[in-house]
């Protein structure tokens, strides 16, 4: 049975460029994003990771975690990150696991046999500090991913987590957010004092609650 949202992450213990890491405790009470690549040395793998590590300091202000996975050996890894740290213009940080045996790609449904019976496709995978899975996004070999995207969804997940709201299509932080529709409208002026403008009964915005 592949992994579905709300689930709990699996754990696992790997060689990575960083060492053995236990995902668990890597991740401690932080959030974390899991993504796999199909192979090293790799036009848009490079510069996937490569923008991954650009956006270190966006990664780390969000408190998540990064750790990219690939089938590939670690002395393979540790040559590639050379190339991406050169061509990319960047310091590749986060650990790279090496799943030679396949064991955290089968775990997380990170092989998808009609496309690539050898390589893991892009799968992408948020994970809250309470190890459930938030987010799992999967892109084929041949389209990069938008790391942006991921830190607008982070973003969302992150305050929809702590406030009775949801954010809508193409929403970006500081625009307004949409209130949940289990409150009432008495309860919603309560506990959204900037203001709920109500177009629907269903459909109420009010400003980001946490600025
Ligand atoms: C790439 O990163 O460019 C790539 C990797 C595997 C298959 C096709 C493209």
């Amino acid at each position: 049975m592949s992994l579905r949202l709300g689930d709990i992450a699996p754990d696992f213990t790997a060689e990575t460029t960083s060492g053995r890491i236990n995902f668990y405790e890597f991740l401690g009470n932080s959030w974390g994003v899991l993504f796999s690549h199909p192979a090293d040395f790799t036009p848009v793998c490079t510069t996937e990771l490569g923008k991954t590590a650009l956006l270190k300091d966006e990664f780390d202000k969000r408190n998540v975690k990064v750790l990219a996975v690939s089938v590939d050996p670690l002395e393979k890894h540790k040559g590639w990150v050379k190339d991406i740290n050169e061509t990319q213009n960047t310091d590749v940080q986060f650990p790279i696991i090496a799943d030679e045996d396949r064991k955290v790609a089968t775990a997380y449904g990170m092989i998808h046999p009609n496309a690539s019976e050898n390589f893991t496709v892009r799968s992408l995978f948020v994970i809250g500090p309470d190890k459930k899975v938030k987010l799992m996004i999967t892109y084929p070999a041949s389209t990069g991913r938008n790391f942006n995207e991921v830190l607008r969804v982070i973003d969302s997940l992150q305050l929809t987590a702590n406030y009775s709201v949801s954010t809508p299509a193409d929403w970006k932080p500081t625009e307004d957010v949409i209130v949940s529709t289990a409150l009432s409208n008495e309860d919603a002026e309560k506990k959204f004092p900037k203001g709920v403008k109500v177009v629907k009964p269903y459909l109420r915005y009010t400003p980001q609650p946490d600025l």
